[in-house]
């Protein structure tokens, strides 16, 4: 005889695996209703594994309050989506940046997304990201990143999103968004097939990709950009990956970023924003105010080495928790064009770097760092 048995409760890892199942069923067909469902689930799953904090969206609105004639962006970077039946963790950690910025009130002015928005450059993996990123009610411009890149040297990236450098104006601010990660060929000469070359890239340095350039073509168009730009109007770059040199054994590292400074040099203000890195960097070199924006997809460690000494490391605590360290951001600008930052660490506090603290060179406004040692 078997006995029937009857489940009365469901374990957290049941109700999880059920959220997680129901978010990526919302995925398969992605108009407005089923997103709505699919990122109720994503939200569901995220507080399910503490992940939820009760305190992100306070501090973004003193931060509005302080903005005065400003105005506010928003970023997301660095998801590095797999197919979704392969890893659904890093579609729900996109999901939920979609949902902090589509809660912002009022709305930032458009939302920049740094780049690496595909794992391995697949064409089911950008259009995954296109599909879910066409759900943020703000305007979308997009950077590429090296990971969207190298299976087809971006001709799925460039049919979905247009061309990877670009500029445009904005209440009295230039913009300029950078192909930063043009590398030289490396591929032909070894024979390797597209695969082979998306996964070297996607790689640390290995001794056989090149180093990230912007590369002589996109500087000389830099240079036709900018040339009827006054030398007074404030100057925001995105680039993928940082445009000065940190880490070159993990690409942390663009190779002719002394050459882009020098084109960025007669400008008074100018703020470069870049993705790549996974963590919170801050920098100063001159004239050109640098940060460096979270992933939301894992943290990156601190390299051991050549770390900006405006940084204030964030605390990496918790093995045991993936999105420890992941998050969205937000840049305010200001009417005299230099930015504060603003990151949304999705396990705790906000931390907002002011542009007093990088203009003082580190001596004003010290952001309040985590009293736990990072990693
Ligand atoms: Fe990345
Ligand atoms: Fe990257």
């Amino acid at each position: 005889m078997t006995t029937k048995r009857t489940i009365r409760y469901k374990s957290v890892e049941t109700k999880y695996m059920e959220e997680r199942a129901q978010a990526l069923s919302g995925l398969l067909n992605l108009d407005r209703r089923s997103f709505v469902k699919a990122s109720l689930a994503a939200m569901g799953a995220a507080a399910a594994a503490s992940l939820d904090t009760p305190f992100s969206f306070q501090p973004i609105r003193m931060a509005h309050a302080d903005i005065g004639e400003g105005f506010r962006i928003a970023y997301i970077s660095d998801s590095h989506l797999y197919e979704r039946d392969l890893n659904d963790r890093f579609v729900n950690a996109l999901l939920r940046a979609v949902d902090d910025v589509n809660a912002l009130d009022p709305q930032p002015d458009f939302v920049l997304y740094g780049g690496d928005l595909a794992q391995l450059g697949q064409a089911k993996e950008l259009d995954l990201g296109a599909q879910i990123l066409k759900e943020l009610k703000a305007p979308v411009r997009m950077m590429v990143g090296e990971h969207d890149w190298y299976l087809d040297m971006g001709e799925k990236w460039r049919a979905l999103f247009g061309e990877p450098n670009y500029s445009f104006d904005h209440k009295g601010v230039h913009f300029v968004v950078l192909n930063s990660v043009v590398e030289a060929d490396f591929w032909t000469a070894r024979k390797m097939s597209p695969m082979e070359r998306m996964k070297t890239v996607a790689g640390l340095d290995n001794g056989w990709q090149s180093s990230f350039t912007v590369g002589d073509a996109q500087r000389e168009w830099l240079k036709t950009d900018l040339e009827a730009i006054p030398t007074k109007t404030p100057l925001v770059v995105f680039s993928h990956s940082p445009l000065y040199k940190l880490y070159k054994p993990w690409n942390f590292w663009t190779d002719d970023a002394e050459q882009v400074q020098a084109i960025l040099k007669r400008f008074q203000r100018v703020t470069v924003v870049h993705g790549h890195t996974h963590q919170l960097l801050t920098n100063r070199i001159g004239n050109i105010h640098f940060h460096g924006m979270l992933s939301t997809a894992w943290p990156w460690p601190y390299a051991p080495e050549g770390l900006p000494e405006l940084t204030v490391q964030m605390a990496r605590p918790d093995p045991f928790n993936p999105q420890d360290g992941c998050g969205d951001g937000q840049i305010i600008v200001h009417p005299d064009g230099l930015a504060d930052k603003l990151y949304n660490l999705w396990n705790r506090n906000p931390v907002t770097v002011k542009k007093t603290y990088l203009a003082s060179k580190g001596k004003t406004d010290r952001p309040e760092g985590s009293p736990r040692s990072s990693y």
